[in-house]
């Protein structure tokens, strides 16, 4: 059987990044949430799944530290080709649902945009936030974008689970206070709808 990150590999080695059914040429709506975050260019972002998103390119302009994850290292070389070597900015291909390397600093903001969705397994979730609960400091923030349970069932050929704000602040936990939420309606490149739930949430000093 193909492993998940050969999957994702063929994915990216095979296709133009516009036609990825979750290509945002415009991540505005990720920005307008990171509006409700204190401005402060010393805070390291993690993305748990970078992939080849244009996001990446906006936090680098506004200054921020960035530690990049990806599943897939086609992924990431595109990525990196794209953005260039820059100072501040980590890269690490590891599979989210397992332990982080102890190395990674704790950081201040984790933004996923639709790979928490993936997560089948309930050993697979609970590996994802348990990471998450390990590298977010107090007082930092956490961004999920995950498709919403009026969404489609499948994306990139795989089957999802999807979400409501109240499963994802029960499995946040008590030490997160939810900011925001909204439910979102992405179109992708191909004109299809693809409903997603967005929700901020901060973590409580201590
Ligand atoms: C739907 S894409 C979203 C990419 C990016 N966040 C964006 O908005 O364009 C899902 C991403 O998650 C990555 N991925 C899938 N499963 C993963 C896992 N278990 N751990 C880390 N990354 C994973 C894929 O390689 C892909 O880049």
């Amino acid at each position: 059987m193909k492993t998940l990150k050969a999957h994702w590999n063929n994915i990216f080695s095979n296709k133009a990044d516009r036609e990825l059914g979750w290509y945002e040429k415009d991540v505005s709506q990720t920005l307008w949430f990171l509006d409700e975050i204190p401005r402060n260019t010393s805070n390291v972002v993690f993305l748990p799944d970078a992939g080849t998103s244009l996001l990446v390119d906006e936090l680098l302009s506004k200054g921020y530290q960035l530690i990049l994850n990806d599943i897939s290292d086609e992924a990431l070389n595109a990525l990196r080709e794209r953005t260039g070597e820059k100072e501040g900015v980590s890269w690490l291909q590891h599979d989210i649902s397992e332990p982080l390397p102890a190395d990674i600093p704790q950081v201040d903001i984790w933004i996923d945009r639709a790979v928490l969705h993936f997560l089948l397994d309930e050993a697979d979730i609970e590996g994802y936030f348990a990471n998450l609960h390990t590298v977010v400091k107090p007082g930092g923030w956490v961004l999920l974008a995950e498709f919403s349970t009026l969404g489609a069932p499948k994306c990139a050929g795989l089957e999802l689970h999807r979400y409501s704000v109240n499963e994802m602040s029960r499995r946040m936990g008590s030490e997160f206070e939810l900011i925001r939420s909204e439910e979102y309606t992405f179109i992708n490149p191909f004109g299809d709808p693809r409903p997603y739930i967005y929700a901020l949430y901060k973590r409580l000093h201590g």
